[in-house]
């Protein structure tokens, strides 16, 4: 039985595409990191299956941090206020990190991320995210790997949250506005 039943949310990218660009992703990450460890920080909750899978396809050396920050409460729109609710627990100085973040909306809540790491002096400093709504950014934000450019849809699945459900769902989704 689904519990979604009627309201199951629309495919946007199936899961056979995600896996694709995973190793896309991945290959040019092992490239660029070629014999430099690296410190991976998944920023829960919504990366962590993205995460899971990405780093399986990296072959350099590698550490895991989780943070877990929140700033959308059970809204569709950012609040714009960013809540740290969960810092990793090892210092990241003189240390070569990639910050994994599910999606980039406003920009503003991997913008706060970003300065909060970098404030930790780390050797270098670099994002990754699974989606990117170019359209919807309010400050100007530079991300270093990304997977999907996407619209201004509301996104779930793969991890990714509507007031925490489908975060189940193999593929990434997309729910339409109630009329
Ligand atoms: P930003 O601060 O507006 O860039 O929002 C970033 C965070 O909001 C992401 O890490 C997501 O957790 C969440 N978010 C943004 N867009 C969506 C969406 O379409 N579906 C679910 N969560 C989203
Ligand atoms: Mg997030």
């Amino acid at each position: 039985m689904n519990i979604h039943s009627n309201h199951d949310p629309k495919v946007l990218i199936p899961e056979v595409k995600i896996q694709a660009r995973l190793k896309e992703l991945a290959r040019q990450i092992n490239q660029d990191y070629q014999g430099t460890e690296v410190t991976a920080v998944c920023v829960l909750k919504g990366s962590f299956i993205f995460f899971c899978d990405l780093i399986r396809e990296l072959e350099i050396p590698l550490t895991c941090e989780f943070l877990g920050v929140s700033s959308y409460g059970n809204e569709k729109v950012s609040s714009g206020e960013v809540k740290i609710t969960l810092d990793i627990n090892e210092p990241i100085e003189d240390k070569h990190v990639i910050i994994f973040e599910d999606i980039v909306d406003s920009g503003l809540t991997l913008n706060y991320i970003k300065n909060s790491l970098k404030s930790r002096n780390p050797a270098s400093l670099r994002t990754c995210s699974l989606l990117l709504k170019p359209k919807s950014l309010k400050l100007p934000m530079e991300v270093d790997y990304v997977g999907f450019h996407i619209g201004e849809e509301f996104v779930v699945g793969y991890g990714i949250d509507y007031a925490q459900k489908y975060r189940g769902l193999p593929y990434l989704g997309y729910i339409q506005n109630e009329h």
